[in-house]
């Protein structure tokens, strides 16, 4: 007969987990268990509205109907296939990614990282064939690519360089918004540069207005690849569907994954025709595209789309980017505001990004702390106007509790 374990005292998770996980994660101090639309529920029942929205991932919130609709339904039809057969959700995925972008082949993988190191893999793979085996990519200084060994070199930050040297070659990291820079990083070896249009672990550092369209132009001229990483930027996120839309440049390999199935883990990238130079046997995927993901996927993008998602980004976007610029005419601790669409940063004068960020956790409000002086905000493309309005709230009275006004 099966004995069933006591249920565990409520307060014991984070001793666990400190017990069993490498160190890898600074938690805030609450256990989520539960979530619906903006809101979230801890383990004690305190409710939490959410501007983190899992790291710009729960795009329409905390189990969105028509996702959940969608997961039962493959889950009770088909879960997973290898990839050594065809199945009809990653083929209408890419059908709608196609549509829906200026791009023109897709690949399915399973995180953001993976979809990086896919889209260089292409480049190298386009540099052996066309560019006389030109495989270095030029990143940016500030840039965030993933965790991956390849990708911590292509992430143009130190602190992530350090404790894993020697890193994989392949990657120049040069100054961001500095057209100048790339064009003096360029060389014979050189087949590509990529770029978050927006960076966004790097604190949300916007680029210069014609930044984008004379790297892009710079490309063309030197025949080399102009990568995006949509990552955090992509799916409806900045006010438009894909964050090129709004710098007049089209990339030849785009990467998207977070926002694109409502947390359930994905990764893709993109590629113009001319750039689809991969074989077959050329990369693969065990998990990549399966059924239900893709189905998550498919549901996802297509409310984005059908319901304009990206508009009332926009909309929802420019109420909050004009209330946290009238909570700074207030308090001298906040030297900026900065973003696009809900992808929106708060710059202090001071390392106070953390203490301001536990304040708001105490009163009800997740934000996340980006750099050491700046939060970042990414919430659920659906918040509302009175979700902002509760969030100024609770940062002002943050704000007036931990610095002077
Ligand atoms: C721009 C960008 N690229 C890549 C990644 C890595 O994605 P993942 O954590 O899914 O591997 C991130 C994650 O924050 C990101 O913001």
């Amino acid at each position: 007969m099966e004995v069933e374990e006591p249920p565990l005292p409520q307060d014991n998770w984070h001793d666990l987990e400190h017990e069993l996980f490498l160190s890898t994660f600074k938690r805030f101090p609450v256990t989520l268990v539960r979530g619906q639309g903006t809101q979230v529920w801890d383990d004690q029942g305190k409710q939490y509205l959410d501007l983190v929205g899992g790291w710009a991932v729960d795009s329409l919130g905390h189990c969105p109907p028509v996702v959940v609709d969608a997961l039962e339904r493959q889950a009770k039809t088909l879960i997973h296939t290898s990839n050594q057969f065809y199945t009809i959700p990653q083929i209408e995925l890419a059908q709608l990614l196609v549509q829906n972008s200026c791009l023109d082949k897709v690949f399915i993988c399973n995180s953001g990282a993976e979809a990086n190191e896919g889209a260089v893999k292409l480049a190298r793979r386009y540099g052996k064939l066309r560019l006389d085996g030109a495989y270095e990519i030029i990143t940016t200084r500030d840039s965030f690519h993933g965790r991956t060994l390849a990708m911590t070199a292509a992430t143009g930050q130190q602190s992530f360089h350090d404790p894993y040297t020697p890193l994989p070659g392949g990657f120049v990291n040069v100054e961001f918004n500095h057209v100048e820079a790339i064009q003096e990083a360029t060389t014979a070896r050189t087949c590509g540069v990529m770029l978050e249009p927006i960076q966004g672990e790097g604190g949300v550092n916007l680029p210069e207005d014609d930044y984008l369209e004379r790297v892009r132009s710079w490309c063309r001229q030197k025949g080399i690849l102009f990568i995006l990483d949509e990552i955090q930027t992509g799916i409806g996120r900045t006010g438009t569907l894909f964050a090129y839309e709004q710098f007049k440049v089209e990339p030849d390999i785009m990467t998207l994954a977070k926002g694109l199935a409502s947390g359930v883990p994905i990764g893709a990238f993109l590629a113009k025709e001319h750039v689809s130079v991969f074989s077959p046997g050329d990369h693969g995927s065990t998990f990549g595209g399966n059924p239900l993901v893709c189905a998550a996927a498919c549901a996802t993008l297509k409310y984005i789309v059908d319901h304009d998602v990206p508009g009332r980004v926009k909309r929802v976007g420019d109420y909050f980017l004009a209330r946290l610029e009238s909570l700074r005419q207030h308090f001298d601790s906040i030297a900026k505001v900065r973003g696009r669409g809900l992808l929106i940063a708060l710059q202090f004068d001071s390392d106070i990004a953390q203490e301001i960020a536990m304040a708001c956790l105490e009163r009800g409000l997740l934000v996340n702390k980006v750099k050491p002086g700046t939060l970042r905000f990414m919430p659920p493309l659906i918040i509302t106007e009175t979700d902002v309005d509760k969030a100024i709230g609770i940062l002002e009275d943050a704000l007036r509790e931990k610095t002077r006004r």
